[in-house]
C-alpha cells in the first residue's frame, strides 16, 4: 500500500472553556449569551457543546494513518485540560508534529515541561502581548494571581531549562498587534531572543466589526506608515531568531487595506484546516468561508476517520474570493517547516 503524503497542517481548537487568562480581544468571546448562538464558527469560552474525552482520543489515534502531518493544539488553553498528556502522546505516537499554543503558565506546573519535552513535543507558540507587564495584564488578564507576565516569562524559562541543550521543541513568542502596542513590534520578539527563544510572530488582531473594542485596537490605513516603520525596525535588528518570511509585513499591510476580499494561493481546505472544540471541521477560519459552506457540506472530526477527511483538498482549490481577516493568522502557521527545521518528508532537517 503507497503511504499516503502527509501534506496537511490542522489547527485543532481543542476545549472552548480557558483556565488561565480571559484575553480581551480573543477569538472565542467570554459572553454566555452567545454559548448557544449557532451562527457557524463562533467561538464561546462557555460552549457545552465541546467533544467528550474519548472522542477526541478516538479521533486523534486515526491521524496517525491520514495526511495530517502537524496539529497545532490551540483553544482555549490547552495545557489546562486534564487529558492533554494522553493526547500529545498518542499524537507523537502516530508519528505527526505537534505545536502547543499555549499562555505558557502552565508550564510552571512541577515536572509539567519535563514530561511535554519527553513526549516530543515540537513547538511551543506562547502568547506575550508586551514587554510592559502592565500592558499585557490589561489585555491578557490571568485568570489567578501570578499568571500573569512573570508567571508567563518563568513559564518559558522552565520549558528552556528542560529543553536544555536539544534543539527540539522549538520555543517561540506570540504577540498580538494592535493600536496601542503598534510602537513597539520589536519588544517581544527581543525578548525571545534574549531569552533563548527560536521564533517570535507579530499577528494582527482580528476582531469582527462591531466588536466593542474595535475601534480601540484593530489597525487601519491610518497605522500602515508606522506598521511599515516597525516591521522594517524588527527585520533591521536580525535578532538571532526567526521571524515569518519578509513578505509577511505587506500581507498583513493588504489585509488591513482590504478587511475582506481575494486572496491568492490560498492553502484552506487543502493543506491546512480548522477543527473547533465541538468537532465542526473547516476549510479555514474565514467566518466569511464558515457562512458561505453549505450545511450538506458541514464536517465534523465527531466519530470520523481522519484518513477520510483530508487530503482529498475540499477547499477554494487556490484562489479564494472569501478572505477575511480571521485568514491573515494562518499564513504564520504555514510557515512551520521553517520554524520547526524539518524537511518536506517531515524529517529533522
Ligand atoms: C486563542 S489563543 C489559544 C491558545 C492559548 N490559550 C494562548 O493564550 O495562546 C491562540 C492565539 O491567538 C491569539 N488571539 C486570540 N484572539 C485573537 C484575536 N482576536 N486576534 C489575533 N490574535 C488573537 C492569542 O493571543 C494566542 O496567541
Amino acid at each position: 500500500m503507497t503511504a499516503i503524503p502527509r501534506t496537511v497542517s490542522l489547527l485543532w481548537a481543542l476545549r472552548s472553556y480557558c483556565g488561565s487568562h480571559q484575553c480581551k480581544p480573543c477569538y472565542f468571546t467570554w459572553l454566555d449569551e452567545q454559548r448557544v448562538d449557532k451562527t457557524p464558527g463562533l467561538l464561546s469560552h462557555f460552549s457545552p457543546h465541546d467533544l467528550p474525552t474519548e472522542q477526541v482520543m478516538a479521533f486523534a489515534r486515526t491521524l496517525a494513518d491520514s495526511a495530517v502531518r502537524r496539529v497545532f493544539l490551540a483553544g482555549g488553553e490547552p495545557l489546562t485540560w486534564r487529558p492533554i498528556l494522553d493526547l500529545i502522546e498518542i499524537l507523537k505516537g502516530g508519528g505527526l508534529e505537534v505545536v502547543v499554543c499555549t499562555s505558557g503558565v502552565a508550564l510552571n506546573q512541577p515536572d509539567m515541561a519535563r514530561r511535554l519535552v519527553e513526549l516530543g513535543v515540537d513547538g511551543f507558540s506562547v502568547s506575550l502581548d508586551s514587554t510592559d507587564p502592565d500592558y499585557n495584564d490589561t489585555w491578557r488578564p490571568p485568570r489567578k494571581d501570578g499568571d500573569g507576565w512573570e508567571g508567563v516569562v518563568s513559564g518559558i524559562k522552565a520549558l528552556l531549562a528542560a529543553r536544555g541543550p536539544q534543539a527540539r521543541p522549538r520555543v517561540g513568542l506570540y504577540t498580538v498587534i494592535t493600536k496601542l502596542n503598534l510602537p513597539d513590534v520589536l519588544g517581544v520578539p527581543q525578548l525571545a531572543a534574549d531569552l533563548g527563544c527560536d521564533y517570535a510572530v507579530p499577528q494582527p488582531v482580528a476582531l469582527p466589526e462591531g466588536h466593542s473594542l474595535y475601534d480601540t485596537l484593530v489597525l487601519t490605513d491610518a497605522e500602515l506608515p508606522l506598521l511599515e516603520e516597525q516591521f522594517d525596525r524588527l527585520y533591521a535588528a536580525d535578532l538571532p531568531l526567526q521571524l515569518p518570511p519578509r513578505t509577511y509585513p505587506g500581507q498583513v499591510a493588504s489585509a488591513i487595506h482590504h478587511l475582506t476580499g481575494a486572496v491568492e494561493g490560498c492553502f484552506g481546505g487543502d493543506t491546512l484546516y480548522f477543527a473547533e472544540p465541538d468537532g465542526s471541521l473547516w476549510d479555514c477560519p474565514s467566518s466569511l468561508k464558515m457562512a458561505a459552506t453549505p450545511t450538506e457540506r458541514h464536517r465534523t472530526i465527531k466519530g470520523a476517520d481522519a484518513a477520510e477527511l483530508f487530503g482529498k483538498p475540499s477547499g477554494c482549490g487556490s484562489d479564494c474570493a472569501l478572505f477575511s481577516v480571521d485568514c491573515v493568522n494562518m499564513w504564520p502557521l504555514m510557515d512551520f517547516d521553517r520554524v520547526l527545521g524539518t524537511t518536506t518528508s517531515g524529517s529533522p532537517a
